[in-house]
């Protein structure tokens, strides 16, 4: 079997057109959506991420301020920026990327997040929301995962689905989603014995470990679906995923390409929070 290469690009640009349809159509109630992302230091892999979610929010039509704090922020400065974002009307979203300086209290930072404009979703309140399935902002990179499986048209009702990692930025979000949607969940992390005997049973494999290349075909169940959520700089240099594309692609159904696959869709689902918390506003 070789896999179905899920092409996270093209369903991140449907997301995007849908966006920027909906910016237009707020533009018309005299709404301009606007997302605020703070950044503290400099942190290579974060900066890129962030300029390309300031991008991408300015090429929909947002309005869109990048916030660049120095690495020496204090935490009470960063508390005050966040402070200014609560207040600031024109802004309906904002985020702080993660991860922060160390001497940074990032669980205070994200309990300070107004809950209406917490666009990563990461606030107790909608992770709450999301455990209860109530309406809440949902974390991006599990939104995004979870469209690519209905755009690829992998039944999710039913299906075993395996989770390597226990984030919360991930792993757990992503396994009350996969919940709600009917999907039987079993989440592995580093203390999991016999992994492998896990991984071999999901129909749906999700890897959000953070590990190059970590999961290989023989973890894989023929013909599984399989969500590769992982950035890394391989031993190569070159750019990769958690999974180990080249043996899993001739075991699975269906495969997310590093790049091109999740990386896109968190930045789409990400604007389409701000969106979201601009329209409620209204
Ligand atoms: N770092 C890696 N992914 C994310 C994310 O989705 N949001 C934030 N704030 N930081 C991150």
């Amino acid at each position: 079997m070789t896999a179905r290469i899920i092409d996270g690009v093209a369903v991140a640009r449907q997301v995007k057109d849908e966006a920027a349809a909906a910016v237009a159509e707020l533009k018309t109630r005299g709404i301009t959506p606007g997302l605020a992302v703070v950044i503290v230091g400099d942190n290579a892999a974060s900066q890129i991420y962030v300029r390309n979610k300031v991008r991408t929010a300015q090429e929909l039509g947002l309005l869109s301020e990048l916030v660049a704090l120095p690495a020496s922020t204090t935490q009470a400065e960063l508390m005050a920026t966040i402070a200014r974002l609560n207040a600031a009307p024109e802004i309906h979203g904002f985020m702080v990327q993660m991860p922060l300086p160390a001497h940074l209290d990032d669980k205070a930072v994200i309990e300070a997040i107004n809950p209406l404009k917490d666009v990563d979703g990461f606030h107790r309140e909608n992770v709450g929301a999301l455990m209860l399935n109530q309406p809440g902002l949902r974390p991006c990179t599990p939104a995004g995962v979870m469209r690519l499986l209905a755009t690829a048209q992998v039944p999710v009702k039913g299906a075993h689905a395996v989770i390597v990692g226990r984030s919360n930025i991930v792993g757990k979000p992503m396994a009350m989603l996969l919940l709600h949607a009917g999907a039987t969940v079993t989440i592995c992390h580093s203390q999991t014995r016999d992994l492998p005997g896990f991984t071999r049973q999901a129909d749906i494999l999700v890897a959000a470990l953070g590990r190059a290349r970590f999961v290989t075909g023989d973890m894989v169940k023929p013909g599984a679906a399989v969500i590769d959520v992982g950035i890394n700089r391989g031993a190569d240099g070159k750019l990769c995923g958690d999974v180990d594309f080249d043996s899993v692609r001739v075991v699975a159904g269906a495969l997310t390409p590093v790049p091109g696959g999740v990386g896109p869709m968190t930045v789409a689902m990400l604007i389409g929070n701000a969106i979201a918390a601009a329209g409620r506003g209204s």
